[in-house]
């Protein structure tokens, strides 16, 4: 009966993710997924997290279906995170914001709902990008593009070869972009080529698709959302996908939203109600508990000044050992300039690694890199990031 049906080979990040549970070598190293891990190498449950878990489990009563939208105190405080709260946009009442399942969820029901109502809009996507777009956008049977982004001669941006693509590009195209913290390269938009940028998602009537997975370990929390904030203020419309995976270290509560702004309330509603028709036909509505977490911790002003201390410590320890990543390669290669682990940001560098070096180093010294060689910086701690430093010299040659 299922004979035609073909094997499945495997997706590169949560299959190599599977494939390091499973090795017995205990000296191994993860710094395949995108999961922050602390000193310790432990996920972290953050105190902020836990004590809003301790209040929503004290006050749990029935569990009702939540809305197909979400709970309205989750979706309310995503609003206030990601435009500031009582931004003129939110305050004109045209963003329509639904609860996801994570931010692949926020981009799923986005792509579907594009699919249907701008059928034939191709989908751009930076050269290169999460291995997931793709597979999410194909998935909705939208055409998928690339466009100019990682510059591997330099290390940085090819910010106008990127502008001149998407000048380029059809009308009313859907431009995927990293908010912050690009994955898997670690290299943004400074905020004037954000601004350099608005003039051309304009002019082309470009339909810019946000993804914010990251907030908190670019710069800050705030400052992470300036080009969410930039593109509301400059009147565009555009959705914007995202997440408390780990900016909460909440990964399997798959808590996430998707906002898209409108030109006006009227059009909002709209929007509103075919994203709910989308989520209606795929999952009905989201779960209750993750959102809860979330909304309570953004709710409280205790929680919240919490929380951000929080994640500059996250993101202050990924700096740290960007930093010692770097001493220890730059001692042992002198002639090698490994300036991009410092420069680059989030959690993710792109080490410039061969498919078959990044091979070597999970075959010969337990260290796992995904194949594009992306190294998940997050990843690396006080206990191993010599160790990593040792193996990527050797593989380095
Ligand atoms: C990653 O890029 O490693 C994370 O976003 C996890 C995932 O789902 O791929």
């Amino acid at each position: 009966m299922f004979q035609h049906v073909e094997p499945y080979p495997g997706d590169p990040i949560l299959s190599l993710n599977e494939a390091f549970q499973k090795d017995p070598r205990p000296q191994r190293i993860n710094l395949s997924i995108g999961i922050y891990f602390d000193d310790a190498g432990r996920i972290p449950m953050l105190p902020s997290v836990r004590e809003a878990e301790r209040r929503v489990v004290e006050a749990a009563g029935a569990r009702p279906y939540l809305p197909m939208e979400g709970a309205a105190n989750m979706r309310s405080a995503v609003q206030d995170l990601l435009f500031g709260a009582g931004h003129p946009a939110l305050a004109a009442g045209r963003v329509a914001t639904i609860q996801s399942v994570g931010s692949s969820g926020g981009l799923k029901v986005g792509a579907d709902f594009i699919k249907r109502w701008f059928p034939d809009s191709a989908v751009y996507l930076s050269d290169p990008t999460w291995d997931n777009h793709r597979a999410v956008f194909e998935g909705a049977f939208l055409e998928c593009r690339s466009y100019p982004y990682y510059d591997a001669t330099t290390g940085g941006l090819r910010f106008d070869a990127m502008c001149e693509a998407l000048r380029a590009a059809p009308e009313r195209s859907v431009v995927l972009l990293h908010a912050c913290c690009h994955n898997p390269t670690g290299v943004d938009l400074t905020p004037a080529q954000w601004r350099e940028l608005v003039p051309v998602l304009r002019e082309r009537r470009l339909i810019p698709f946000l993804d914010l997975a990251y907030q908190g370990y670019g710069d800050g929390i705030e400052e992470d959302a300036q080009a969410v904030r930039l593109l509301a203020d400059e009147g565009l419309g555009f959705f914007v996908a995202n997440s408390f995976s780990k900016s909460m270290s909440l990964y399997g509560e798959r808590c996430g939203a998707l906002s898209v702004v409108c030109p006006d309330a009227a059009q909002a509603e709209r929007v509103l109600g075919q994203l709910k028709f989308t989520i209606r036909r795929n999952y009905s509505n989201p779960p209750l508990h993750g959102g809860q977490l979330v909304a309570r911790v953004l709710g409280d002003a205790d929680l919240r000044a919490m929380w951000q201390a929080e994640v500059d410590g996250m993101r202050q320890r990924i700096q740290a050992m960007r930093q010692a990543l770097h001493a220890v390669l730059s001692a042992k290669r002198p002639g090698r300039d490994f300036g991009y682990f410092l420069t680059q940001r989030g959690m993710f560098s792109y080490t410039g690694l061969s498919p078959a070096q990044v091979d070597r180093l999970k075959d010969e010294f337990g260290v796992y890199l995904v194949r594009s060689g992306r190294m998940c910086v997050a990843g690396l701690n006080t206990g191993n990031v010599e160790a990593t430093a040792n193996a990527m010299a050797a593989v380095l040659g």
